[in-house]
């Protein structure tokens, strides 16, 4: 673990099973349309692969690496691959910050739901531009949690998601990354710089909601937060209105992520 920041949703099943519903057709659809047969591309923080393997398809025969910091992630992005048949990846265990490859060696560099945990967001993506090749495309997505949609209103869910926003603070993240892409791409010099966002509406509201309850509990354990007037006891009670929440049969989660995409002009 890279020692800037802690990664909040860590590696349990239920994380592992919430990273596996994804896939580049929804959540690299910003991406898909630019993408060209050949190129190659890069994939920070890929966890278990699932969007690497639909953006692999897509520049066959072009060579595809997907890095993440965890080994436990890139075996089991590498049974995926072996059964979706995708043959032109590579997997390897680095740091976004210290990227194992020489300068100017991606057409594409592509990151999905890494940057809301980084505590120097701009120090990965000096690193991105190194790596991409002059006039190589970056495509981050990231939520930005002030969007978000939850029904029914229910205070105590809207209580236990701001302490799951401040354990994510807390371990060096930003659950507000999203709108911060603009900012930040333009400030290390990248170019023809396009912002959207889109809604992730999660099918089975209590896989995420068992993650964030899991992620609050672990987080309040090791004390990373401490809010005055907030015990034990209401962390727990917060939880299981979570969990109960997410039971509810009109229940919606709707999280709001922000696409962008860069060019590094050299
Ligand atoms: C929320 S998961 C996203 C996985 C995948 N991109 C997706 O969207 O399904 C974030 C991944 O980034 C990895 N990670 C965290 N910090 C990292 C770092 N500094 N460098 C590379 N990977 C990192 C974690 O191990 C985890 O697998």
């Amino acid at each position: 673990m890279d020692k800037r920041e802690t990664y909040t949703v860590g590696y349990s099943d239920v994380a592992l099973r919430y990273m596996m519903r994804r896939h580049a057709a929804r959540d690299a659809a910003f991406l898909l349309p630019r993408l060209k047969p050949g190129m190659t591309l890069l994939d920070c923080g890929c966890g278990p692969g699932t969007i690497t393997v639909g953006l692999a398809k897509a520049v066959a025969p072009g060579r595809v690496v997907g890095i993440d910091l965890e080994e436990s992630q890139l075996e089991a992005a590498q049974q995926i691959a072996r059964e979706r048949g995708a043959t032109n990846i590579e997997w390897k265990a680095a740091s976004i910050y210290q990227l194992p490859f020489p300068d100017n060696s991606f057409d594409v560099v592509f990151s999905h739901a890494l940057f809301e945990h980084l505590g120097e967001p701009q120090a990965a993506l000096q690193e991105i531009r190194r790596v991409l090749r002059p006039d190589g495309l970056v495509a981050l997505s990231s939520p930005d949690w002030s969007g978000n949609l939850m029904a029914p209103r229910d205070p105590e869910v809207e209580k236990a998601i701001e302490v799951y926003k401040a354990v994510q603070e807390r371990n060096g993240g930003n659950p507000y990354v999203g709108r911060e892409f603009g900012r930040f791409l333009q400030e290390e010099g990248f170019s023809r710089i396009s912002l959207t966002a889109i809604y992730d509406c999660y099918e089975d509201v209590s896989l995420v909601a068992e993650l964030l309850a899991q992620r609050i509990e672990e987080g309040v354990g090791r004390q990373v937060v401490s809010s005055p007037g907030l015990d034990r006891g209401d962390v727990a009670g917060l939880c299981r209105s979570l969990r109960q929440w997410a039971g509810r049969p009109t229940v919606l989660f709707a999280q709001s992520f922000v696409d962008a995409i860069g060019y590094a002009e050299k």
